[in-house]
């Protein structure tokens, strides 16, 4: 599986790039089915495209809007990711909010992973995947040493506990449904990534790389994080 990494030199070039992309993705989608499938990823790297997208010129009804994870916290909690993207994005814009699908964690991991299935199962491949790289190497809610969701018979969502990011309690969709997509785009940022971005461009088995979509997938990234991941083997 190929990954093709793009190196920015300041955050403002990355985050503009991803908007490019993602409205490009947009309206490739809509022009070929007249919709366009796209899940988010949580956390904080994103929130600033997120902003931005509020100002695009983009056909707005024809957005379907997923989530990658969802931390186990009440439905209106500024932890939750569903939260971090309405405030900076989804409550702005007009897309319609039966197309908004958030997934339900303030139900508990169990009932939510299964109710999320169902919605998802609905689409057939999404056009749009966005993630983001944790410290260590984990993606959405898949994290080291837990289930990744990507056996061939793997539930298409995730509850996961014991998650060494807090909240411990999380929904995430499998690797093997996050990779099904057209596109899958990971966001990352910051110098606690180094490391992950080692392991990971040196092959080694981090949840990340778990994610394996037919087209391979596009990581845009601050060029200081990919520049010295070598030496962190030899430093
Ligand atoms: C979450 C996210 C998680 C996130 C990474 C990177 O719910 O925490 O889905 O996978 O994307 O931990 O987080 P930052 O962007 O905040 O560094």
């Amino acid at each position: 599986m190929s990954s093709r990494w793009h190196s920015y030199s300041t955050m403002a070039e990355l985050e503009a790039a991803a908007v490019r992309a993602i409205l490009q993705a947009a309206q490739l989608a809509i022009s070929r089915h007249k919709e366009f499938h796209i899940v988010l990823a949580g956390g904080n790297t994103p929130r600033r495209i997120y902003e931005a997208l509020r100002l695009a010129d983009t056909d707005w009804p024809a957005w379907h809007v997923y989530f990658g994870d969802e931390r186990c916290l009440p439905a209106d909690h500024a932890g939750r990711n569903s939260r971090m993207a309405g405030l900076a994005w989804l409550d702005h814009v007009g897309i319609p909010a039966a197309q908004i699908h958030v997934i339900e964690a303030e139900r508990g991991a169990e009932l939510a992973a299964q109710r999320y299935a169902q919605t998802v199962g609905r689409v057939a491949q999404f056009d749009l995947v966005l993630l983001g790289l944790g410290e260590d190497g984990h993606t959405a809610s898949l994290f080291p040493h837990h289930d990744q969701g990507n056996a061939p018979d793997a539930p298409v969502v995730l509850a996961v506990y014991d998650a060494p990011k807090p909240p411990p309690e999380r929904v995430s969709l499998s690797a093997n449904r996050l990779a099904a997509a057209r596109q899958v785009m990971f966001l990352v940022a910051g110098e606690s990534k180094r490391q992950a971005v080692h392991d990971w461009r040196n092959g080694m088995d981090i949840p990340a790389a778990a994610i394996k979509p037919a087209a391979g997938v596009d990581v845009y990234l601050e060029a200081g994080l990919l520049e010295s991941a070598g030496r962190t083997q030899a430093g």
